[in-house]
């Protein structure tokens, strides 16, 4: 997502400065392009020699330094940047902003951009605290800039307090979360997608279940795939994967618990994709102390109910709703039934009997199986993206 942007890092004066150098380093090695003005607290910190070696590009300091009289070096930074990033933001420089000055370099600089701005503040949490302070956030905030709040735990002072610098994944998701949602054509913006994915667990006994070998990466690769194209994501999953704070996760274990979350949301929802591998059945009985050992064991099974098959039986016209098929012979045959019996709009079917895709791997091939187009083979790629594509066939579909 920080592909090719144009970011201006402005970095005010605060013991953070130093976290700054490594969140820029992680800017960079995402694809952003960086440029850097510091305020002359800041250099107090942390040598602009730092940023400037890791940046590879001088640094702004001194407004009335103008080596090139082609340009004004603020006035030029402003227009070039895609995002204004002011981190970490110092009591003193929110106060300048919230009241229009324009003092040094950075402030300059902040009062001509015309691009998004997005503050990280990091101070004395007594000072975070103060009511002209939080005035003074509330004013940036109302003017459209985005403005973070700080980590919790324990400062510089010697105490606990809130005034931290964010720890370096919340920052980058919340950029992320603020650079998608300045981004008024994304083409699924408006949109609600409920996501399944993982291998549920039907219980036997307290330590002992039936289940699978999904591990969730399809699922939470079409939950990033959608939210990026500007979606609003619920993803269901049983998969222990971490998953970034902009998107929302319901953790759930069995066929039943998806089912009632599924259900639950459906109504509200513009789509339903199941990548789930949900278990056909489960224990008639589960015990509730762990089982002893027998010579032998026969479970009674009950079958779990289609979570697919019911949504397709409910949906509204305008739902769209995708499911998979995981097979390992016949594919493009079992899927057409799939997609008939179950009501779907599009089903992605793929096999499951090779190594090199389908459960647990990190690459797949699939076909998309519609009502309306040629079963379409999409070859051999990263999960991330086979996610982009079949986000894209349900942005056409929307289309
Ligand atoms: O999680 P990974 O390790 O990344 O692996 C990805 C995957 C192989 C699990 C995924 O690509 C996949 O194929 N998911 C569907 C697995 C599956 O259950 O397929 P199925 O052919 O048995 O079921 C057909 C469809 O009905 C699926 O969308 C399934 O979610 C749904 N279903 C099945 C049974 C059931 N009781 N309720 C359902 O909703």
């Amino acid at each position: 997502m920080f592909k090719g942007k144009k970011i201006a890092l402005y970095v005010t004066g605060g013991i953070a400065v130093y976290k700054v150098v490594d969140l820029m380093r992680e800017l960079i090695k995402n694809g952003a392009e960086v440029r850097v003005a510091m305020t002359p607290s800041a250099c107090e910190f942390v040598s602009p020699l730092t940023f400037q070696v890791l940046s590879r590009h001088f640094i702004y300091l001194n407004t009335f330094e103008e080596n090139d009289p082609e340009v004004v070096n603020h006035i030029n930074i402003a227009d070039w940047s895609d995002l204004a990033l002011v981190a970490p933001a110092s009591a003193n420089t929110i106060a300048k902003l919230s009241a229009g000055l324009a003092d040094n370099f950075v402030t300059s600089a902040l009062l001509a951009t015309t691009a998004p701005v997005f503050i990280v503040p990091a101070m004395n949490a007594n000072m975070y605290k103060n009511t002209v302070t939080q005035e003074n956030i509330e004013k940036l905030k109302n003017r459209g800039h985005y403005v973070m709040t700080p980590d919790k735990g324990f400062l510089a002072e010697g105490y606990e307090g809130e005034g931290r610098f964010p720890e370096k994944t919340r920052i980058l998701d919340e950029l992320k979360l603020a650079m998608r949602d300045q981004d008024m054509r994304l083409p699924l913006k408006g949109k609600t997608i409920i996501i399944t994915a993982g291998g549920t667990k039907e219980r036997i006994d307290p330590v002992r279940f039936i289940s699978n070998d999904s591990s969730g990466k399809m699922g939470h690769a079409l939950a990033e795939a959608a939210w990026r194209q500007g979606a609003t994501v619920k993803l269901i999953t049983t998969s222990q994967l971490e998953t970034p704070g902009y998107i929302e996760r319901l953790a759930v274990e069995s066929a039943a618990e998806m089912y009632n979350e599924v259900h639950t949301l459906f109504k509200e929802a513009d789509a339903l994709v199941m990548a789930a591998a949900v278990s056909d059945y489960s224990p008639k009985n589960v015990e509730k102390k762990k089982m002893k050992k027998q010579n032998e064991l026969t479970l009674e099974l009950k079958k779990n109910p289609d979570i697919l098959m019911e949504m397709g039986r409910i949906k509204a016209p305008q739902q769209c709703l995708i499911g998979f098929a995981a097979e390992t012979d016949n594919i493009i045959e079992y899927a057409k039934e799939k997609l008939t019996a179950k009501h779907a709009d599009l089903i992605v079917a793929n096999d499951v009997g090779k190594t090199d895709r389908g459960f647990n791997v990190d690459s797949n091939e699939v076909t998309l199986v519609s009502h309306t187009d040629e079963p379409k083979v999409i070859s051999l790629q990263e999960k991330s993206k086979i996610a982009r594509e079949i986000i894209n066939w349900l942005i056409e579909y929307y289309n």
